[in-house]
């Protein structure tokens, strides 16, 4: 296994009080897999993402868990270590671009850097890599970009040389983190393909991340649904998609403007009502039960447990899974 997260649980110090961001996360990534991070704003996917990437906030407080790349335990390494494989092996764009490209600095030195830093190339090297890099990511006329500041690109221009330095060392890792929220639709299709092709070439396995159920079910291979800092389901996007197994999932499709493409003008696309839990004063059962139309008595009392259901290459976590009563009866 390229990337394994086991029993992840993080805490943040704030001044509320200590809140659970992250309890008890566990995913796989295998090399040149594809795995989305969906979920609501605040389930806790980028402290996830950050926390493989080592670059939690200074109030995070690790409570539990392993994040094992290559079998080797990220959060038991020294700087120097995490320093070698944070932009190497594993690399990282976030939503903005503009807040990751430094303003001062041209195309041509920000690339370089990282290939200097990491790979030592000779300052020949560095401009014929560089040039290598933004052709392939599709930036037109490589050549004439290399003394452009960041200012003068677009968005989706900034989204393409973010993710050329992310590349610049062939990572075995990308991690991208809600990479296209801040761009148009169409750039936002042209990045995602980007990224699916970059992925296929290089080899590299990519964790997706977004909001967006509809963006994770069409740009990856597996899906893993968090919610209030939890994983609710991870299953094989397909599969996923066609029968979701967590009332929270369900949700999240039904709120997806994709399928509501023959409502008349004006119809508003449902969310799911009520609010995240307050992650200081967490419910004791099911973290969904106050907005679950499905809840039992027992969902608010007890702490759910994640269910295996191997047939089905799926993980659920909920008394009552959607669907798997016919698994059952079969
Ligand atoms: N540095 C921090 N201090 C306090 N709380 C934080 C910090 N970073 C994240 N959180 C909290 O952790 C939870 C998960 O956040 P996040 O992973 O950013 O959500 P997502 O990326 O899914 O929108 C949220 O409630 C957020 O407010
Ligand atoms: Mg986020």
């Amino acid at each position: 296994m390229l990337l394994e997260v086991r029993n992840l649980s993080i805490d943040f110090k704030t001044s509320r009080g200590q809140i659970q961001a992250l309890r008890d996360v566990s995913f796989q990534l295998s090399q040149g897999e594809s795995l989305g991070f969906v979920g609501e704003s605040g389930s806790g996917k980028s402290v996830t993402s950050l926390a493989i990437f080592d670059l939690l906030a200074s109030n995070a407080v690790l409570r539990s868990g392993e994040i094992l790349f290559q079998g080797r335990d990220i959060l038991k390494m020294s700087e120097a270590e995490k320093q070698k494989i944070r932009g190497k092996d594993i690399a990282m764009i976030f939503q903005d671009p503009m807040t990751s490209l430094n303003p001062s600095f041209t195309v041509e030195y920000q690339i370089g850097e990282v290939l200097t830093e990491h790979l030592g190339l000779e300052k020949h090297q560095v401009r014929e890599r560089t040039l290598e890099l933004l052709s392939l990511v599709g930036i037109p006329d490589p050549q004439a970009r290399l003394k452009t500041y960041p200012h003068e690109l677009s968005g989706g221009m900034s989204q393409r040389v973010m993710i050329a330095m992310a590349i610049a060392c062939n990572p075995k890792v990308l991690i991208a983190d809600e990479p296209t929220t801040a761009l148009d639709v169409t750039i936002q299709k042209q990045i995602l393909s980007l990224l699916g092709k970059l992925r296929r070439e290089l080899k590299m396995s990519l964790i997706l991340v977004s909001h967006d159920l509809g963006v994770i079910a069409q740009n990856t291979d597996r899906i893993m649904v968090m919610y209030a800092g939890e994983v609710v389901e991870t299953g094989e996007s397909k599969g996923v998609i066609q029968g979701p197994m967590h009332p929270y999932t369900e949700g999240l499709l039904k709120c997806l403007p994709a399928l509501h493409v023959h409502e008349p003008a004006g119809f508003r696309l449902p969310t799911i009502s009520g609010i995240v839990p307050n992650l200081a004063e967490r419910p004791q059962g099911c973290q969904l039960a106050p907005r679950c139309q499905y809840r039992q008595k027992n969902c608010e009392q007890v702490a759910v447990p994640t269910t295996e259901l191997p047939s089905q290459k799926r993980q659920v976590r909920c008394f009552y899974p959607l669907q798997a009563s016919k698994e059952i009866s079969t």
